[in-house]
């Protein structure tokens, strides 16, 4: 079975009301992981790569990988580009046929980010790919702008409703990641911090007003770093700060609902696979061969894989619609 294209999966989940897992492909455990548990619990997925991935993998080791996990699989499969930083690597992944690429210059002054956005937009849109790009900073609850007189403030590091509507209008992409209070990695939120889910109603309310129609957002920054996981990680040797914190899955919930289509899990799958890694080094000590840790993990990733997909996004089940 061939890949099946971004554009397509995003229409299903929009009308299916469910999000699309998309997860982070570094080696062929993570894939197979991935791959295994949407396969048995019949969810479509998005598979993204990104530059790092391709530094340490090797984009063509990567890309038959995956030719190899959709030949063994009946699910549609989708491969992305996370984080492209310019315009050549997205180029490049374009003409290796990625089905979509990511345009990340959200650090970029308004006019840059437009610019190089539009950019990709035209390359892509002539080879059959499409754009995600983003709008604001991902650093975490901690810097929220807050509100100036009952609006939201412009130009801050979250997303604005009325300057998404703008810079969808103005770069053309398929697809918007936004700031919300979401941040990558490990260590989210001091305390009880949430997203901000009013925000992200606004967001696409002010879409769909603006005549964009369910506008397919996208949630970065998406793992919700389980206390259990680190608390195993530590247990065997590993030093994870007291203060680690990720995005509560109930607020994942509400913002699938709202319409987050496309939601990115990178460091629970990296967390998962360290725990398990640890516990065979710790319990087995003589043990030297790779695939007796390897195992594990793979199995602790599908299993985290597989409660995503089920309970929070809801895309199981949805493969075959
Ligand atoms: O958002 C970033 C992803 O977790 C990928 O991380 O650039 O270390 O591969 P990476
Ligand atoms: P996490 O660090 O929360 O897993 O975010 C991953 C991500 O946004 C990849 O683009
Ligand atoms: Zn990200």
């Amino acid at each position: 079975m061939p890949l099946t294209h971004t554009r397509e999966l995003f229409a299903k989940a929009l009308k299916g009301k469910y999000a699309l897992g998309a997860f982070n492909v570094n080696n062929m455990e993570l894939l197979q992981a991935i791959v295994e548990a949407c396969e048995e619990e019949k969810a479509p997925v998005m598979l993204q790569i990104s530059k790092g991935a391709r530094d340490y993998a090797n984009p063509v080791y990567l890309k038959k990988l995956i030719e190899a996990a959709v030949s063994t699989t009946t699910i549609p499969i989708a491969v992305h580009l996370d984080h492209g930083d310019s315009f050549e690597l997205c180029k490049q992944c374009i003409d290796e046929g990625f089905t979509s690429v990511m345009i990340d210059a959200s650090h970029e002054p308004w006019e840059k980010n437009v610019e190089v956005t539009r950019r990709v937009v035209e390359y892509a849109h002539k080879h059959n790919c499409v754009v995600e790009s983003e709008l604001g900073h991902l650093v975490g609850a901690q810097f929220d702008d807050g509100e100036e007189g009952g609006n939201y403030s412009t130009g801050g590091h979250y997303t604005h409703p009325e300057e998404a509507v703008q810079f969808v209008r103005e770069s053309g992409c398929d697809s918007l990641a936004v700031a919300i209070g979401n941040s990558h990695g490990a260590y989210k939120f001091k305390g009880e911090q949430h997203l901000d889910l009013e925000r992200l109603k606004a967001i696409k309310k002010a879409l769909m007003d603006a005549g964009l129609g369910d506008y397919p957002l996208v949630l970065h920054g998406a793992s919700s770093v389980p206390k259990e996981i680190a608390q195993k990680i530590n247990q065997y040797g590993g030093t994870m700060g007291e203060d680690t914190a990720g995005v509560p899955e109930a607020d994942i919930e509400i913002a699938r609902r709202v319409g987050c289509t496309k939601v990115n899990i990178d460091t629970d799958l990296r967390m998962a696979m360290t725990a398990a890694i640890r516990e065979v080094f710790v319990t087995k000590p003589k043990e030297f061969d790779p695939r007796k840790y390897l195992a594990p993990a793979r199995k602790a990733v599908k299993e985290l894989v597989r409660h995503k997909i089920k309970n929070v996004l809801c895309s199981a089940g949805h493969a075959f619609d």
